[in-house]
């Protein structure tokens, strides 16, 4: 079995996307020891992957492969082989990163030019894919505000998309409040959250997904005491990572770091 994890996050390993990867695929390996999983985990961004030229030279003069000559090639080869595909995304502007939209642009190749019914939405139509593997896949995203209500529009993209390719959904590991994650210094606090992830990795691998206890756990709160309180934490961090940079904000005063975790 072939996992592979892709993350598109600018900040790689380091960032939200990167750890929250490394804790879920470090689980996944534990579980697939025994049974022959094999977990790549690949950063996009640090990638050379240009841009799909719309030359449709994959499905014309080289059907398959793309006229593009760089690091994507290896890449589709990895998609193209993979039983179960993480889609790690940090969320920008409410959807998807520029960079995992890139790479799914130049996947255009594992598809052949033909409109025919889609065989997994009867009634519309499609393209024949090429590959015939059955593909299980999760999205993975973190985001910056503290509510979940944040990621409704890439669920539905990612939910609809595999809906149209036939992939076997396995859900969403979404984290709200997910800045801290980013850094080493509060990341270190949130031991218990990547605990679960790893969990949540050797789950998917034994089971076949994420059981509801462990998917609800997830879903709990960085910082308990709600969005108000979430929102001055922020803006205090702000505040004075801004005055280091000589800038004095005349609205939001820098306060006490105060009880519970700062940012
Ligand atoms: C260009 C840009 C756009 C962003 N848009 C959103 C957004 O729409 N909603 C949100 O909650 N956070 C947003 N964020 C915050 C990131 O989602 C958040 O910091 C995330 O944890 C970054 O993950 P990473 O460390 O893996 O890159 C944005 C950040 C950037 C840089």
């Amino acid at each position: 079995m072939h996992v592979l994890a892709l993350n598109s996050s600018p900040r790689g390993k380091k960032g939200a996307t990167g750890r929250m990867l490394t804790a879920l695929t470090t689980g996944m390996a534990r579980a697939g020891a025994r049974a022959d999983v094999q977990v790549e985990t690949v950063d996009l961004a640090g990638l050379s992957i240009a841009p799909c030229r719309a030359c449709y030279a994959c499905w014309t003069r080289t059907p398959g492969v793309c006229a593009v000559t760089d690091d994507m090639a290896r890449v589709l080869a990895l998609y193209a082989e993979a039983d179960l595909v993480v889609f790690g995304t940090p969320l920008y502007h409410y959807t998807m990163n520029a960079t995992m939209k890139l790479f799914l642009d130049r996947t255009l190749p594992l598809v052949e030019p033909w409109l025919c019914e889609n065989p997994h939405a009867p009634g519309v139509s499609g393209h024949p894919q090429r590959r015939e593997k059955p593909f299980a896949a999760l999205l993975l995203s973190p985001c910056g505000l503290p509510e979940f209500s944040h990621f409704e529009s890439l669920v539905h993209y990612f939910r609809f998309y595999a809906g149209r390719n036939g992939w076997n959904w396995l859900g969403e590991i979404l984290r709200h409040s997910a800045e801290v994650l980013s850094r080493p210094d509060t990341a270190a606090r949130f031991g218990w959250y990547f605990a679960l992830l790893e969990q949540a990795g050797a789950e998917i691998i034994a089971h076949g997904g994420l059981l509801p206890d462990t998917a609800q756990t997830l879903a709990q709160d960085l910082f308990p005491d709600g969005p108000a309180a979430f929102r001055e934490r922020a803006n205090h961090y702000w505040a004075v990572t801004r005055k280091r940079h000589g800038i004095v904000d005349p609205i939001v005063e820098p306060m006490e770091p105060g009880p519970g975790v700062d940012f």
